[in-house]
């Protein structure tokens, strides 16, 4: 055959690229949620999203197929059907893995072609079934070069297969994304950013936890956008994802819609950095964590002095010897702000169960705008 005159090929390329990324063009204003947090499906205001991610699906180790956990088939098979009630045009990905599933039986499963391709072929019938129109990939988290190949193989395989599945059935391709941790480097291993970068629709990036719990505790924020005394914050890690060769317009960021309570060693030593004694788990769980709901109920019944402090980029409260950190309205809007000047494809958050009257979803789409 003979070759096609350049300007065809250009034009076909451009064409194709269109249709690849048309899915991921405009903004990501988006959201997790999940059955455990127990805030009813129906009560979302979908109107403030433009994405909406179901989680989890689960990894079966026996068949290395994607499955839905009987208790949770009823509501991730009518989620795009619920959502959709109050915003006909949001977007819905069903979520599979997360923090609770092992990282060793998605690491088993991608060093096999054979589980890949179980894993991807389940996963798209599953995400068509239920009307889904994207998949998203919460293998949390690689920690080894060996991990970091099969996960490279198995988002390459992945974009192959959606993109068959599409030209066989006439159909949108599915949206494919992944979450990954706050940095691209761990330790010495890296992610690989080319396969990321051509396999995904976007990434997103999970910039929330980015200290693990302190054996010497002060009082801080785990998400800080900025830090001018260290290389791990927020805004860090999203200049390494960028300098490791995944493009900012295919960077989502990823905000907590929770703190964490700690107890102060003294009531009047109640800034950022000041003793603590640990997480204070009369007012949050276990690890302090504390829903941004029950923040602000903390405020209000304890007349808690709040804070905002533009440094670091974090909210915290305080009364008696309860310091919490948390992102709130100033925190978001910020964040929001900082990942649309640079030039991101928008935000999420981590999840819609725990926002208070939707008030940071709704500042968090104010700041973006249209
Ligand atoms: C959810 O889906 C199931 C089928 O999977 C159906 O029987 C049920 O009525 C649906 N529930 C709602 C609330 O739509
Ligand atoms: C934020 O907190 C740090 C640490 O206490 C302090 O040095 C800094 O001045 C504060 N920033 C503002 C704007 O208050």
């Amino acid at each position: 055959m003979a070759p096609k005159p350049l300007p065809f090929l250009c034009f076909s390329l451009l064409l194709l690229l269109q249709l690849h990324f048309s899915a991921a063009q405009g903004v990501v204003k988006g959201g997790y949620w999940f059955p455990e947090s127990e805030f009813p499906l129906s009560d979302i205001d979908s109107t403030l999203f433009t994405h909406l991610f179901c989680a989890f699906a689960d990894l079966d180790t026996q068949t290395n197929q994607v499955v839905v956990s009987s208790a949770n088939v009823a509501s991730f098979s009518n989620f795009t059907t619920i959502v959709q009630l109050k915003n006909p045009s949001v977007i819905t990905l069903l979520s599979i893995g997360g923090g609770n599933a092992p990282s060793s039986t998605f690491a088993a499963m991608a060093s096999q072609s054979s589980s890949r391709a179980t894993f991807i072929d389940s996963s798209i019938s599953l995400a068509r079934s239920y009307g889904f129109y994207g998949l998203d990939l919460d293998w949390e988290h690689q920690t080894m070069d060996s991990e970091m190949a099969s996960l490279a193989l198995l988002l390459e395989e992945w974009r192959t297969a959606i993109d068959a599945e599409a030209t066989n059935s006439g159909l949108t391709p599915l949206i494919l994304t992944a979450a990954f941790p706050y940095t691209p480097r761990i330790n010495s291993v890296v992610y690989p950013s080319a396969s990321i970068s051509s396999s995904l629709d976007w990434v997103n990036v999970m910039a929330y936890d980015i200290f693990a719990p302190d054996p010497s505790p002060i009082t801080r924020s785990r998400a800080a956008l900025y830090d001018p005394n260290s290389e791990v914050s927020v805004s860090y890690g999203v200049e390494l994802w960028i300098q490791s060769g995944v493009p900012s317009t295919q960077l989502v960021l990823g905000f907590p819609f929770y703190g964490y309570a700690w107890v102060l060693v003294n009531a009047n030593d109640n800034g950022l950095f000041a003793p603590s004694t640990g997480p204070d788990t009369a007012v949050g769980a276990s690890d302090g964590t504390i829903g941004y709901d029950q923040i602000t109920a903390f405020i209000s019944q304890n007349s808690a002095t709040t804070v905002f402090n533009s440094t670091f980029v974090v909210d915290y409260c305080y009364a008696g010897t309860t310091w919490i950190g948390f992102d709130g309205t100033q925190t978001i809007s910020t964040k929001v702000s900082f990942a649309k000047a640079n030039g991101m494809l928008g935000y999420f958050a981590w999840h819609v169960g725990v926002d208070s009257n939707w008030v940071l979803s709704q500042t968090a789409s104010q700041a973006w705008g249209a």
